[in-house]
């Protein structure tokens, strides 16, 4: 089959190395790829939002079934314009895809289907946003969540320790709507406390399986400390979910959610991941994203043994029942490597060297985020995330130095890491 990946992260690069695998990729495409997958994959300079321009591709290459990596196209209707012109495709619909792109949406599948969950309120109107924060602030709570309801790059929450900070985050949504239209309608919500993981399940529309746990490190420094950023480095599976828990997520979260979606006339036909928070009274949801993480992928795959594209083939033609999922019983753990100033500003352009060093590392895998070839044909830096290093060994600690050891083979001036992935589960 001929394959398109949508999307130019860490997280295409390793879904492409794994699908170049699979004795039924014939010719792989990536849509727009970065320069390693396009040592891998056939790259075109088309943007993941370019809808019409995607699906005009793939009629002209015989694309057969298509990949989408990140949520803008899925929210976007990318799945839907695919179907439409009878072009396999694994990621959900436009409106499935809504679990994503509307935290509203998402948390009124939470009451209909009773799902584990903090507690909130939503709002179209700022005046009353903040009188509810200062009604709730009353009770002295450790701290508050206003959420922007719509995509805002991982930028939409704001953990408000005060009422002053959570009617600030308020302010810049709804007012100086610093995200669009997606913060014009906002969510208050409990804050959660506890240790956060995330569930990743295959659905087919009908039926979800377990694929992965994974925890990741969203805080830009050491100590889980700074701003957030889109994930700094991930582990899995995820100790803190152990088999009894992990039933528990499926029975209470995962299954009745694919079922509501049934209800809804939603079909959910892709990968659901759950963002939980393991509390003390067990695991609560966070959020749902409708895509695979970045950069949990690219700690989950190099443990999946079975052929991943069979399996997103079987999600996107409704028989995922029978599909075996097979992973090594190993540990994996990535180490994301990002340009000074991210999530701030940073240079693009940085050349990186030494990255043929990292090829001949044993279980150690090296994949591209925002990287390209210059004019001159050197590797350089492009985008806030640059690359990310997996390791797989018999433990996180292993596989902890294995990843560090080829992060200290590159030689980049223009960038840095966080010093300290899976620091919560290696003792
Ligand atoms: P979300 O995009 O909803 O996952 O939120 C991003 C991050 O904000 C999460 O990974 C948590 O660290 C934090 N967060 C979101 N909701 C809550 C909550 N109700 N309580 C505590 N922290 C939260
Ligand atoms: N690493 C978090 C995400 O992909 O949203």
């Amino acid at each position: 089959m001929n394959i398109l990946i949508v999307g130019s992260g860490a997280r295409e690069h390793s879904i492409a190395v794994s699908v170049q695998k699979s004795p039924l990729c014939s010719r792989l495409f990536c849509l727009p790829g970065n320069a390693g997958i396009a040592e891998i994959a056939e790259c075109f300079p088309i943007a993941i939002n370019d809808c019409e321009g995607i699906v005009s591709f793939c009629k002209e290459q015989g694309v057969e079934f298509v990949i989408i990596g990140p949520e803008l196209p899925l929210s976007l209707g990318l799945a839907d314009s695919l179907s439409e012109a009878g072009i396999k495709v694994f990621g959900p619909s436009k409106a499935a895809a809504e679990l994503e792109s509307s935290k509203i949406f998402m948390k009124s599948v939470c009451s209909l289907a009773g799902l584990p969950t903090a507690k909130y309120r939503d709002f179209d109107d700022y005046n009353e946003a903040t009188q509810y924060v200062l009604q709730e602030m009353a009770s002295m709570p450790e701290a508050i969540v206003v959420k922007a309801d719509g995509l805002a790059s991982g930028k939409g929450v704001t953990v408000a320790r005060s009422a002053y900070e959570a009617v600030t985050a308020l302010k810049e949504a709804m007012v100086d709507k610093i995200f669009g239209e997606s913060g014009s309608k906002v969510i208050i919500e409990e804050f959660l406390s506890g240790e956060e993981a995330s569930v990743f399940a295959l659905c087919d529309g009908k039926t979800a399986r377990f694929f992965a746990s994974a925890q990741d490190h969203k805080a830009v420094h050491d100590g889980d400390t700074g701003p957030n950023t889109g994930g700094m480095g991930a582990y899995s599976p995820a100790p803190v979910i152990d088999e009894a828990m992990l039933e528990q997520i499926m029975e209470e979260i995962i299954n009745p959610t694919v079922k509501q979606m049934n209800k809804l006339g939603k079909p959910f036909c892709g990968v659901l991941f759950a963002g939980l928070m393991i509390t003390k009274d067990g695991p609560k949801l966070m959020e749902f994203n409708a895509r695979f993480g970045d950069p949990e992928t690219e700690a989950i795959l190099p443990r999946l043994t079975s052929d991943l594209l069979e399996l997103l083939l079987a999600c996107s033609e409704g028989r995922l029942e029978e599909a075996p999922i097979l992973f090594s019983e190993k540990p994996a753990l990535c180490v994301v490597v990002a340009s000074n100033g991210y999530p701030g500003e940073y240079a693009k352009g940085v050349a990186i060297n030494n990255l043929d060093k990292v090829k001949g590392l044993p279980d150690t895998m090296l994949f591209h985020a925002g990287t390209k070839l210059s004019e001159s044909g050197e590797i350089v830096s492009n985008g806030g995330r640059v690359l990310c290093i997996s390791a797989i060994a018999d433990d996180l600690k292993k596989a902890q130095k294995q990843a560090y050891n080829a992060v200290d083979a590159i030689n980049w001036h223009g960038g840095f890491c966080r010093r300290d992935i899976g620091w919560r589960a290696v003792k």
